[in-house]
């Protein structure tokens, strides 16, 4: 029996598969997709075992499913007769956005379920998984599942109203991230910077801001009045982004993306 398997290992999964490698050692992790060529990096880089969806789920005591929501009810299906036919207990680790663990587990058989929300930084230890248990889902499960998933950085517990919520920013999150990124590399190229020290020091200049306020705890806002002097150039700065509504803009964002995610659950 294998201690995990993944059905779907493209982004979200793939990454998700090699987290549980590095946990528990790839050769306690099945793997399964459509595409060859993501199973063998798996297979290379981690040790993963390489099997069919229908060997998956017969032989894992995890079973994350790592497809897009709009295949969900194909992959469920496909699987559902070979979960039907176990008498051993079994779990199914559903990341599929906006469809709730009720949903999954109705399409399953009434198989136990945990629904997860992880985002891709978790590929360098650094990522926010949120979860919640669905019917069915014991204690030991839980804890198997966090050990799993320890590498990937922190797994937070949300009752699951919250899921789709938490899911518009740290899901979406590391998207809009990037967009601020690109948008602060630019501005130093305008200033005259070459691209790759923009880039650099901008990516620097995030990850350490956040690193300070993690470290430090310190609000953010106090975080922010620390670095503007009074009538220097940061508070100019800051006056620029908040006439252009950058604090708007990001709200909307977040809303924007929170409103899709409920929209395409809609009837799942
Ligand atoms: N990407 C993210 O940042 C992110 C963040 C949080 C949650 N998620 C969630 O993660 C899930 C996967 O998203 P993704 O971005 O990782 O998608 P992806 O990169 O497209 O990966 C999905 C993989 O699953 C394969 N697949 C589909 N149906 C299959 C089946 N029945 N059996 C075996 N393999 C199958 C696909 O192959 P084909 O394309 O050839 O069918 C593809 O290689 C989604 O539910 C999404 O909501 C993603």
């Amino acid at each position: 029996m294998y201690k995990a398997g993944f059905i779907g290992c493209g982004n979200m999964g793939g990454t998700l598969a090699a987290v549980a490698a590095r946990s528990v050692g790839g050769s306690a992790v099945l793997t399964a997709d459509h595409n060859a060529p993501k199973l063998a990096a798996l297979e290379k880089e981690w040790g993963c075992a390489v099997g069919t969806p229908a060997q998956v789920a017969a032989e894992s005591r995890l079973i994350f499913l790592g497809v897009k929501p709009q295949v969900m009810d194909r992959a469920c299906e496909e699987i559902r007769p070979v979960l039907m036919k176990r008498k051993d207990h079994f779990v199914v680790v559903s990341m599929a956005a906006g469809m709730s663990s009720a949903a999954v587990s109705t399409l399953l058989g009434d198989a136990p379920v945990i629904r997860i929300m992880p985002n891709t930084p978790a590929a360098v230890g650094e990522g926010v998984i949120l979860y919640c248990k669905g019917l069915g889902v014991s204690a030991d499960d839980e804890e198997l599942f966090l050990s799993l998933m320890k590498p990937a950085g922190i797994c937070a517990k949300l009752p699951e109203e919250k899921i789709d919520m938490g899911s518009a920013l740290t899901g979406c999150g590391p998207a809009f991230v990037c967009l601020l990124v690109e948008a602060m590399t630019d501005a130093g190229v305008r200033c005259g910077l070459p691209h790759d020290l923009a880039q650099s020091f901008s990516l620097q200049t995030f990850a350490g801001t956040a690193k300070l306020a993690l470290k430090t705890q310190r609000d953010p806002a106090q975080l922010r009045a620390a670095v503007c002097s009074p009538a220097g150039s940061t508070i100019e700065g800051v006056a620029a982004l908040e006439a252009l509504g950058a604090r708007h803009a990001m709200m909307e964002a977040v809303q924007a993306a929170y409103r899709r995610t409920v929209e395409l659950g809609k009837g799942k």
